[in-house]
């Protein structure tokens, strides 16, 4: 096509935006990819019923939040409903036993790690041919209900949502600033830095804080907490969609283009916590600062995303002085391309993603 000169910023966002929705579209998984995947957690439920009957197989993560592109891995999660269930460890170790004898994965299991886990994995095949990548975690509740809270999110507003974090899940990966084990951020916490983004920081906010509006009904500790975090948030979206709209009318383009620009320059990086729960909350204010008498308190803390949950937990915690150097370094690169305006929006497409 012929090339156009000047292209005013409406008309720039205006094409971007159409450009990110077709980009994100043919990245989704394919029904097919869905339907293995599925059969897959179903066998793998069958084998572990026959050491633990009382238990069910759960996705979480972005097979269950709609969240996932093509290839994603999938986390399930094992909940036991008895009393007397044997500990993660020896269970890990007698599922891995079981899966190697009955099944064509791969399989390492994790006994020992901080929170034991089973991996497996399937090699490429006709039909698959990525492979499959699994873990299977234990009791994570805590895990299932923060999925589910990104899940509501990215249903009160999908067009918007979801075509935001799933390009900035492409994004991160093909600019290789998604490794935690390498210092950077992983995907879970970009996802948290677009909600609090559409939360906190756009005004008119694109999404309510569904952890701060008020039940319909009183409702107990017991139903709102698990393992003392309280966990409640207002889940009944197609209510919530009724009453509330958002004044707030960007596209997803200037939304994106916004996002860059607030995390390169205006995040309060040194003494600032982003939290979805509560706003923007200070290191200081929950010990997460340069307290001498913390030691390495500094090197955990150089970004701050609260979970929403687990509130005393530092989802960035293994991003490195490094690493926040290098992601600093891509927001700010990706603002340049776009604050640019190629007289084509794919070309900045091309250009982010390079
Ligand atoms: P892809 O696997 O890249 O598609 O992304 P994902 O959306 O599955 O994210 P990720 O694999 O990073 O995390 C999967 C799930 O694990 C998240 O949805 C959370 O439920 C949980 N999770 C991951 N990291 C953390 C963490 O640091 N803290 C807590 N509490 N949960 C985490
Ligand atoms: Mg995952």
């Amino acid at each position: 096509p012929p090339r156009r000169s000047h292209i005013s910023r409406a008309q720039f966002a205006a094409e971007l935006t159409q450009c990110l929705v077709e980009f994100v579209v043919q990245l989704l998984p394919t029904q097919d990819e869905l339907s293995i995947k599925e059969d897959v957690r179903k066998l793998l439920e069958r084998l572990i019923r026959t050491i633990e009957p009382d238990s069910r197989l759960l996705s979480f993560g972005s097979t269950a939040n709609g969240f996932s592109l093509r290839n994603s891995d999938m986390d399930l999660c094992c909940l036991i409903d008895s009393e007397d269930r044997l500990p993660a460890t020896d269970l890990v170790n007698m599922l891995g036993d079981l899966f190697a004898r009955e099944t064509k994965f791969h399989i390492k299991p994790l006994p020992h790690a901080r929170i034991p886990i089973v991996k497996l994995s399937l090699d490429p095949q006709p039909g698959l041919p990525y492979g499959i990548a699994c873990d299977i975690g234990f009791e994570n509740r805590l895990a299932l209900e923060n999925t589910r809270l990104l899940m509501c999110y990215a249903m009160i507003d999908p067009m918007r949502v979801r075509t935001l974090v799933l390009f900035l899940k492409v994004w991160c990966k093909r600019r290789k600033i998604n490794s935690p084990y390498k210092g950077t951020l992983s995907s879970y916490g970009y996802v948290l830095l677009v909600i609090y983004f559409l939360v906190h920081v756009k005004n008119p906010p694109v999404l309510p804080n569904l952890q701060q509006i008020p039940p319909l009904r009183p409702i107990s500790q017991d139903e709102t907490h698990i393992n003392g975090f309280n966990v409640w948030f207002f889940d009944d979206v197609n209510l919530l969609r009724q009453r509330w709209q958002s004044q707030n009318t960007e596209s997803v383009a200037e939304l994106l283009i916004d996002f860059f620009k607030f995390y390169s320059r205006d995040f309060a990086y040194n003494t600032g916590v982003a939290s979805i729960r509560a706003g923007l909350l200070t290191k200081e204010s929950k010990g997460w600062d340069n307290d001498p008498d913390k030691g390495t308190a500094r090197e955990r803390n150089r970004l701050c995303i609260e979970d929403p949950f687990e509130t005393n937990f530092n989802v960035s915690r293994c991003v490195t002085r490094d690493g926040l150097y290098t992601i600093r370094g891509e927001f700010m690169r990706a603002s340049r391309i776009l604050a640019a305006r190629p007289d084509r929006a794919f070309v900045a497409l091309a250009q982010l993603c390079e």
